[in-house]
């Protein structure tokens, strides 16, 4: 369970979140929506401890996440197991000189065997179908095949929760109905997912219950997923739609 108390964020001079209070139980499927700019990137990197909010609390599996207690090695590590990231934009997240060391990294980086290592990332590639692109450089990648490389480099780490930040950004119709599918089956092999997402009409099915972000940087609306989607007024009053 994360649960997050009155968290604010901003970037130097930069209001990005306000007063934000969520509690997110184990094995739920929550959708982030709202304007460019409202702030859900911001929220899944303070989720991610890539960020620490100004103010306000952030607790994850009933522990204080804290500035001090990330930088520690060993909890980082454990936490990260815990806990995976697909960035918005795919070229924060790829480093590596070719796509099998790629999502090789996080199962290195936590001691794993190199056999365990080929069985994970080998599983991992044909699940996303990125077998072919083992070899190639992330980074003259398209676009589309950025992005299965990094949902496998989090998938591999078989994380408890996962935070997707625009997942379908890129991808072609098929992969988009692919993912669609990941995701519910994610969901119902009882992993939590959190996933912003600009594009309703391939996500309706995945989640339960959806959080709204407003141009001011608060929560506007956390309810049920369907109730919401066909509350056409609400999202267009909010400039979603
Ligand atoms: N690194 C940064 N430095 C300064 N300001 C930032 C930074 N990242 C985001 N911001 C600002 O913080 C606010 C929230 O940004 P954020 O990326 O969280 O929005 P978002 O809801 O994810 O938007 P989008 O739908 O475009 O992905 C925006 O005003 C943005 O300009
Ligand atoms: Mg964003």
């Amino acid at each position: 369970m994360l649960e997050l108390k009155d968290v604010s964020y901003s970037y130097k001079n930069i209001k990005a979140l306000k007063n934000i209070n969520i509690t997110i139980e184990d094995g739920e499927a929550v959708a982030f929506i709202g304007p460019n700019g409202s702030g859900k990137s911001t929220l899944m990197k303070l989720i991610n401890g890539i960020l620490v909010a100004d103010s306000g609390q952030y607790i994850f599996n009933e522990e204080k996440i804290t500035s001090s207690k990330l930088q520690n090695n060993t909890f980082s590590k454990n936490f990260h197991k815990k806990i995976g990231f697909v960035f918005q934009n795919s070229e924060t997240q790829l480093f590596c000189s070719n796509v099998y060391d790629e999502i090789a990294f996080g199962p290195r980086q936590m001691g794993l065997k190199e056999e365990e290592v080929k069985i994970r990332v080998t599983d991992c590639m044909e699940l996303l179908k990125i077998e072919k692109l083992q070899d190639r450089a992330p980074y003259h990648l398209s676009g589309g095949e950025k992005k299965k490389v990094a949902i496998a480099s989090v998938l591999v780490l078989n994380p408890e929760v996962i935070v997707f930040d625009e997942p379908m950004n890129d991808l072609d119709p098929k992969t988009k109905r692919f993912l669609k599918e990941l995701l519910i089956n994610l969901n119902n092999a009882g992993k939590t997912i959190i996933c912003s997402t600009h594009e309703f009409e391939y996500v309706s099915g995945i989640f339960n219950r959806v959080i709204v972000f407003s141009n001011e940087h608060i929560i506007i609306r956390d309810d049920e997923y369907e109730k919401v989607l066909s509350d056409r007024d609400f999202l267009f009053e909010n400039n979603i739609i």
